[in-house]
C-alpha cells in the first residue's frame, strides 16, 4: 500500500481520495471501518489541527490513536529510526509523523512495515493540501480552470499545493520574495504535472502578475516552525507580501481567502481579510478531519 510522504505518492489517486472524503463527510460509508486498528502519532513539532483531527478521525472510524511526543519516545534519546520503525510495525497499523527533517520520515517509511503518513515536514504538508482541495471544491464548485495564488514563503504548504493543483486541473501562481522560492525539485515535478494536465505554474516576485485571474488567495506564516532564528530578516523581506484588502482586490470577484493556520493577524494577513467575508479558514480547518479520514480509510482499511 505504501506511505503518504508527498502528494506525488498519491498522484493517481488524488481524485479518488477526495471523493472518498466528500462521501465520508456526508456520512456515506459503513460504520466503524477501522474497528480494532491503531494509529501511532509521533510529533517532533507542535500541532493543534493535525493532532486533534487525526485523533478524532481515528475514533470516529472505529479505531484509536496514540499520541507520542518524540521527546518521550526512546527515539528522542537516540534510538535509531530503523529500530523504531520495526518495533512500531509490530504494534500498530499505521504511523502518522510530524517531523523536522523530511529525510527522517523517508527513512522511517523505508523500514516500516505499516503505512507512514506525513503530518508535515520541512518539505511538504500533503494532508493539508488534500483538505485545502476539498474546501476549494466545496466553495468554488470544482477545480478545473480555477487558479490559486500562494502569497509568501515558498514553504512546505506551498510545495504540496504546487504538486496537487495541476493534478486537479488548477493553475497556480506563487508570489514570493527572491530567495524564498519553493523547493527546486518539487517545482520541477509540479511543472511536469502541469504539462500533463494543461495547467500553468507561475513563480514571481511581482504581486500584480501573480494575482491575475485568481480564484483562491492562500497564505501561510512568514516564520515556519524551525525558521525562528531568521524571524527578524523574514519580517522585513515579506512585508510587501502581506495579504491585505488591497492585495485581495487584485483577485477575481468572489475569490476566497485560505490559510492553513496557525495565522498571525497583522503579519502575513490583516484581520479584516482573515476574519472577513471571503475567508474560509474554519471550513478549511474542519476539512482536515474529513480529508484525513479518507486518507486513513485508504491506507488502513484491510
Ligand atoms: N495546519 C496545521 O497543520 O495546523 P497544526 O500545526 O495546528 O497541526
Ligand atoms: N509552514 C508552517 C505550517 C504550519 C501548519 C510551518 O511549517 O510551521
Amino acid at each position: 500500500m505504501g506511505s503518504l510522504l508527498s502528494v506525488s505518492d498519491i498522484k493517481d489517486d488524488v481524485r479518488y481520495i477526495l471523493d472518498l472524503a466528500s462521501k465520508i463527510k456526508a456520512g456515506e460509508i459503513e460504520d466503524k471501518p477501522l474497528e480494532g486498528k491503531t494509529l501511532a502519532m509521533i510529533f517532533e513539532k507542535s500541532s493543534t489541527r493535525t493532532r486533534i483531527s487525526f485523533d478524532v478521525g481515528m475514533y470516529q472510524l472505529g479505531g484509536r490513536a496514540i499520541f507520542l511526543s518524540s521527546n518521550d519516545l526512546q527515539m528522542g534519546r537516540g534510538e535509531p529510526i530503523y529500530d523504531t520503525a520495526k518495533v512500531l510495525s509490530r504494534f500498530v497499523d499505521g504511523i502518522m509523523i510530524r517531523a523536522k527533517k523530511h529525510s527522517d520520515v523517508e527513512e522511517l517509511a523505508r523500514h516500516s512495515e505499516v503505512p507512514v503518513i506525513s503530518g508535515l515536514t520541512d518539505l511538504e504538508h500533503p494532508c493539508q493540501s488534500l483538505a485545502d482541495m476539498l474546501t476549494i471544491k466545496e466553495h468554488l464548485g470544482g477545480w478545473e480552470g480555477k487558479k490559486i495564488c500562494f502569497v509568501g514563503d515558498g514553504n512546505n504548504v506551498c510545495n504540496s499545493l504546487l504538486l496537487i493543483s495541476p493534478l486537479l486541473g488548477m493553475d497556480m501562481s506563487v508570489a514570493c520574495p527572491k530567495g524564498y522560492e519553493p523547493d527546486e525539485d518539487i517545482l520541477k515535478t509540479a511543472k511536469e504535472y502541469a504539462e500533463e494536465n494543461n495547467t500553468e505554474i507561475t513563480i514571481t516576485d511581482d504581486i500584480g502578475v501573480a494575482l491575475e485571474n485568481v480564484d483562491v488567495v492562500y497564505t501561510d506564516v512568514w516564520v515556519s516552525m524551525g525558521d525562528e532564528e531568521e524571524a527578524a530578516q523574514r519580517e522585513i523581506d515579506f512585508a510587501p507580501f502581506q495579504v491585505n484588502a488591497d492585495l485581495m482586490s487584485l483577485a477575481n470577484d468572489g475569490a476566497i481567502f485560505m490559510h492553513c493556520l496557525p495565522a498571525i493577524r497583522g503579519q502575513e494577513v490583516t484581520a479584516d481579510v482573515i476574519d472577513g467575508d471571503q475567508s474560509v479558514i474554519f471550513d478549511e480547518a474542519e476539512n482536515r478531519m474529513h480529508a484525513q479520514k479518507a486518507i486513513l480509510y485508504y491506507y488502513l482499511k484491510s
